[in-house]
């Protein structure tokens, strides 16, 4: 089946305090969003990459494919305001062959390849799969003024990461309904929760940060020095 994946890489980084969105900052002298689509470009299970970015960034991606040898690579599409938009654009843009579309964040490059292929394999025999992991602190739900109103069951809660897979079909309504809905979401499986689909877990591990403010990419610093894909 052929099987794309996006990654949405339009963010400015604002978390980070950078000045350049925080997918070309550097780990082991290479841009995170390299280490990223050098995961893709090694899994055996994808056919294309859609990177969403800025229009300003297009000449460095372009140029990621020819440097890092990302032939998998396809020309970027323009991101969008909200991550949403950034995906929802990249969707217009899939292969007319692709069947199963990953949505995978531009920055977490410690996504292992076990993860890329279950996900895909989940996703095929039951519509849409979310890798996540076991919480391992114990959740609160607390009111807007930060009193306690409840202690969560900790063994039913997951955090949920990327990759999130889906058959296409799956994708392509659930963005639709949303647009038409006005539904907001930065996690993709929301949206095809909203038309009835559940997603299956796929367990992940907790290598797969989500590089955000500086402390991550402190610990991504020392993930980089073992990460075996
Ligand atoms: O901001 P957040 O950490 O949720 O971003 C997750 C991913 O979504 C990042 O890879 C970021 O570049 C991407 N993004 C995007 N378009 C936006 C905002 C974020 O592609 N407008």
């Amino acid at each position: 089946m052929f099987t794309s994946v996006i990654i949405p890489a339009a963010g400015f980084g604002e978390r980070m305090g950078a000045t350049i969105g925080k997918q070309f900052l550097l780990l082991q002298d290479k841009p995170i969003l390299v280490h990223t689509l050098e995961r893709f470009q090694q899994s055996g299970d994808i056919d294309e990459i859609i990177v969403a970015t800025q229009a300003s960034s297009f000449g460095i991606i372009d140029g990621f494919r020819e440097q890092y040898g990302l032939t998998k690579l396809r020309p970027p599409v323009e991101g969008g305001a909200r991550r949403q938009d950034s995906i929802a654009r990249a969707l217009e843009h899939l292969h007319a062959d692709a069947e199963i579309v990953l949505v995978h964040d531009a920055v977490r490059p410690f996504v292992h390849l076990r993860e890329i292929s279950q996900s895909i394999d989940t996703a095929r025999h039951f519509g849409a799969s979310i890798v996540a992991v076991r919480a391992k602190d114990t959740m609160k739900l607390a009111s807007t003024d930060g009193r306690v109103e409840r202690t969560l069951n900790r063994s039913s809660l997951w955090s949920v990461q990327t990759p999130q897979t889906f058959r296409r079909r799956i994708i392509m309504d659930a963005y639709a309904h949303a647009a038409t809905h006005d539904i907001a979401a930065t996690d993709d499986s929301f949206l095809a929760e909203q038309i009835g689909i559940l997603p299956i877990i796929v367990e992940g591990s907790y290598e797969n940060i989500k590089i955000t403010t500086p402390d991550d990419l402190l610990l991504a610093e020392l993930l980089s020095k073992r990460f075996i894909p």
